[in-house]
């Protein structure tokens, strides 16, 4: 089966060097909150200009502990999308906050600025835009809502380390910008890990605090906080991927570009507006006859996956919230009808051609 992803081919690429990184970190026998996790944050904050970077141990932990130092909590609303990997959602939970789901644009499948407007109340405290698939939410149009309004954003970009818009970089708009380094992720390490990014110092000291059991100083508590910590392994690991991080995705819009040409005049492509650049976390097409062209990929030794099937407002752990079926139909027709396509740096150009050649024969035979 041809995968979705293939981490290994990257992995061998960089092999020595990464193998030489791992090393300076087994030898200096400093495995948690070193030199290697300060660099990256360094260069992680040089790379989208921002004052902070603080490494967490996850890109759910970076959402959760961005909304906890941004004091929202127990009583107050955080307007997101539905569309979204679930951890979105379970981070506003976890602070005791409640989500606020609200429907997405049907072409870039991110939230709806006009959406959020309708669904503000005086409980309202923040907005959290995911920048789905490495392709960028409507940012201009939310921060001035959330200034009209006096809220608080929090980006989720755990799918868009290096995306823009009109040359700002996605997590730079907003009070923080949350990325994830799950492996899969465009900038990936091998295990978890995560980054907070923002402007405020003092909030990003909250954050230091947070990640380290509520701790200033050794031994000096200042408020219950958690063990989210990025270790050395993994940060080591990302400094060399970061290196690559911009080749790697102008290879990723490469294989897009290549993807899009030879499918746009037969099924619903992504859409890159003028502005915006895509870093094509996923390449993902809508199609009313998607589990067709799913099983057909699959008979040809295709991976293909959905992203994703059960939009959060309707998934079962949320029932408390008192959603149904129906009431955001853009994100429930999206989840119906989605289908993401094997995409990756290293992706052979014959690949493509072949899935792209599978669909249009579906496609054109009229099934
Ligand atoms: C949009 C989105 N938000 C949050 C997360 C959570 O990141 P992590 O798996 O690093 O906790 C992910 C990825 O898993 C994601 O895709």
């Amino acid at each position: 089966m041809k995968p979705m992803i293939d981490l290994k081919t990257q992995y061998l690429e960089m092999k020595d060097e990464m193998l030489g990184m791992l090393n300076e970190v087994l030898d200096s026998a400093h495995y948690i909150l070193g030199a290697k996790g300060a660099e990256l944050e360094k260069q992680v904050r040089q790379y989208n200009a921002v004052n902070e970077a603080i490494g967490v141990a996850s890109g759910t932990d970076a959402l959760h502990l961005a909304l906890a130092a941004l004091g929202i909590g127990p009583g107050d609303e955080v307007i997101t999308t539905p569309f979204t990997f679930f951890a979105t959602a379970e981070a506003i939970m976890y602070v005791g906050a409640k989500p606020v789901f609200v429907d997405i644009q049907p072409d870039t499948y991110n939230i709806d600025p006009q959406e959020i407007k309708k669904k503000i109340t005086p409980k309202t405290k923040a907005i959290i835009p995911v920048h789905i698939f490495g392709y960028p939410a409507d940012m201009d149009s939310i921060m001035k809502i959330a200034a009209d309004h006096n809220l608080k954003v929090v980006e989720d970009c755990a799918q868009s380390f290096g995306a823009s818009l009109n040359g700002i970089k996605t997590g730079s708009f907003g009070d923080a910008g949350c990325f994830s380094f799950y492996p899969s992720k465009n900038l990936g390490a091998y295990g978890d890990g995560g980054m907070v990014i923002l402007r405020d110092h003092e909030t990003a000291e909250t954050v230091r605090m947070l990640r380290n059991h509520g701790s200033k100083g050794a031994y000096k508590h200042e408020c219950v906080g958690y063990n989210s910590r990025l270790d050395e392994l993994q940060a080591a690991i990302l400094l060399v991927k970061m290196k690559r991080i911009d080749s790697y995705n102008a290879k990723r819009k490469q294989n897009a570009a290549l993807y899009t040409s030879l499918l746009k005049d037969v099924i619903k492509c992504p859409v890159e507006k003028s502005g915006a650049v895509h870093v094509y976390h996923q390449y993902t097409l809508q199609s009313s006859s998607r589990d067709l062209i799913q099983q057909r990929l699959k008979d040809a030794g295709i991976s293909s996956v959905v992203y994703y099937p059960i939009p959060l407002h309707i998934q079962k752990a949320m029932e408390p919230l008192g959603y149904k079926e129906g009431d955001l139909p853009i994100a429930e027709k999206a989840a119906k009808e989605v289908l993401s396509l094997p995409i990756y740096p290293e992706l052979p150009e014959d690949d493509i051609r072949q899935t792209c050649a599978v669909i249009i024969d579906f496609l054109k035979a009229g099934r």
